[in-house]
């Protein structure tokens, strides 16, 4: 039996998620839209929800075949997937290997230094808060999430990580830092969810530092597009 669409479940940043007449599926849709600063600034960028949703269902069935469970079922169209309906965490997981961001801020250190080990901080999934660090007893004691799910997500995010940073290092690129998502399932075990964007890392090309992720973006919207492109044609070898 095909699941069909049924109402919109809910609007993201980049993607519009809807309920199925299967209740426990949703039906993932990449739109064009592109967004930084937690939504402050927007642009609508031809092709970027084609290239997203490409980009996503890639790095999902590559960390599949590395034993990280995920929740995309299948690629329906070029902008629509299938996925399991989750109930989403709220804490969301940041690995890093390089020193960047708001680690660098933070910390009052330079951006570029490699970390001695990956590194795992979690966030607390908040647009008011603008999603801002939280330690683990304190997710816990918020009832974010237990003990045993955040063990499971870090020990998911380190695979994750190392996958991404293997599979970027031998394209000449590093993997300074990623972030994941996770969500629960109908059976309660949490599995990676969102999608796996050069939006939700940073890719740092080796030897000359260009920047192939969200942060053009945020400094210059007009060259997100061909930077995208250039991540599609890096990644799967083949035009976007
Ligand atoms: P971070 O350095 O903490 O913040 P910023 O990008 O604002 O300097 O982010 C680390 C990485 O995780 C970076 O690649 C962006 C990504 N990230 C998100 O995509 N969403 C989030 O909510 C968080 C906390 C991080």
């Amino acid at each position: 039996m095909s699941t069909e669409r049924t109402g919109l479940l809910y609007e993201g940043k980049s993607k519009r998620v809807s309920e199925t007449t299967a209740t426990d599926r949703v039906i993932s849709q990449f739109t064009d839209d592109a967004t930084a600063f937690n939504g402050v600034k927007y642009a609508e960028i031809a092709g970027n929800g084609v290239m997203n949703a490409q980009l996503s269902a890639f790095f999902m069935d590559l960390l599949a075949q590395n034993a990280v469970k995920h929740h995309l079922i299948a690629v329906l169209n070029d902008t629509d997937q299938l996925c399991e309906r989750v109930d989403v965490m709220r804490v969301v997981v940041v690995v890093r290997n390089i020193v960047a961001g708001s680690f660098a801020r933070r910390n009052g250190i330079e951006e570029g230094q490699a970390l001695p080990v990956p590194l795992v901080e979690l966030f607390v999934k908040s647009d008011p808060l603008d999603d801002p660090l939280i330690g683990h007893d304190a997710a816990v004691a918020l009832g974010l999430a237990q003990p045993w799910e955040l063990r499971l997500a870090t020990d998911q995010a380190l695979l994750i990580n190392q996958v991404l940073r293997d599979f970027w290092a031998e394209r000449d690129v590093d993997l300074v830092d990623v972030k994941v998502e996770f969500g629960r399932t109908s059976n309660g075990m949490p599995v990676l969810v969102d999608e796996l964007l050069p939006d939700g890392c940073r890719l740092w090309e080796r030897g000359t530092g260009r920047k192939l992720d969200k942060d053009v973006f945020r400094r210059n919207p007009g060259d997100l597009a061909e930077t995208y492109r250039e991540v599609v044609r890096r990644a799967t070898g083949g035009a976007p």
